[in-house]
């Protein structure tokens, strides 16, 4: 059987707890509890909004973590230094606009490109494992390899929401599949992540050379119905096919 690592994303857990400016749910409470129930490694997104993980956050789920904890921040210096400071073991560079609802697309890798190639550089001189979120473009995939990244994390949501609305998206799979071909071919290691349901995923732990999945957001609203340790469980089943 092939190992898929499946990387839990708890931001929505603190969406919730945002909504009423309560202290729970507790982000924390439910990073250990998907520790306890065999998740890989933990994502939380750090956003320069802080609409939902704040600093204190961080923190508590840094010290308190066994397992990987992969941050995903914006190209800043100001996110360059708080990972620098809380050195989680994966750092994931995702694009960030004030408006969007969700991170909606890949990075613009052409955008910032040399502050993107020195804040990697000092990343990985400490240690962590620098991944980042691109578009399913060989384009995208070569320059990340210029640029150094020891992983890339293909965005799937637009292959999840064909698929999720019954529409075809063989099209995107294809490109999915030659982006993650591609990447293992220069020696990036490859992830997936955005919007992948119970169904997308099982379409994806297909694709060959996929290394790591990243779900948050259908993970945290099936929980309501399952709970959060047999919904992990179905995830992991389900990529180790
Ligand atoms: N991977 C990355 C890089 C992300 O930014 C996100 C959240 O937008 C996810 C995975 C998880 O996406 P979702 O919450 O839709 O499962």
């Amino acid at each position: 059987m092939k190992k898929i690592r499946l990387g839990v994303n708890i931001d929505h857990v603190a969406t919730v707890r945002n909504a009423r400016g309560e202290n729970y749910p507790s982000p924390l409470r439910a990073a250990l509890f998907a520790q306890k129930n065999k998740a890989d490694s933990i994502t939380i997104h750090l956003r320069e909004d802080r609409r939902h993980i704040n600093d204190l956050d961080l923190k508590k789920i840094k010290s308190n973590l066994k397992i990987p904890l992969n941050l995903e921040i914006a190209a800043t210096e100001e996110m360059l230094k708080i990972a620098l400071k809380s050195k989680p073991s994966f750092i994931c560079i995702v694009p960030e606009k004030r408006q969007e609802i969700t991170t909606e697309g890949g990075l613009n890798l052409n955008y910032k490109k040399d502050f993107l190639k020195k804040m990697i550089s000092k990343l990985k001189k400490n240690n962590l494992r620098v991944s980042l979120f691109i578009e399913p473009r060989l384009i995208d995939i070569k320059i990340s390899k210029y640029l150094n990244a020891d992983c890339v994390e293909i965005h799937t949501g637009k292959f999840c929401n064909l698929v999720n609305h019954n529409k075809m998206y063989k099209k995107e799979l294809i490109k999915i599949r030659n982006a993650t071909s591609l990447g293992n071919k220069l020696g990036l290691e490859v992830h997936a992540g955005h919007g992948l349901t119970f169904k997308s995923a099982k379409i994806l732990a297909k694709v060959s050379g996929i290394k790591e999945f990243n779900i948050g957001h259908f993970l945290i609203g099936e929980s309501i119905f399952t709970g959060l340790g047999n919904t992990i469980k179905k995830f992991r089943k389900i990529i180790s096919k």
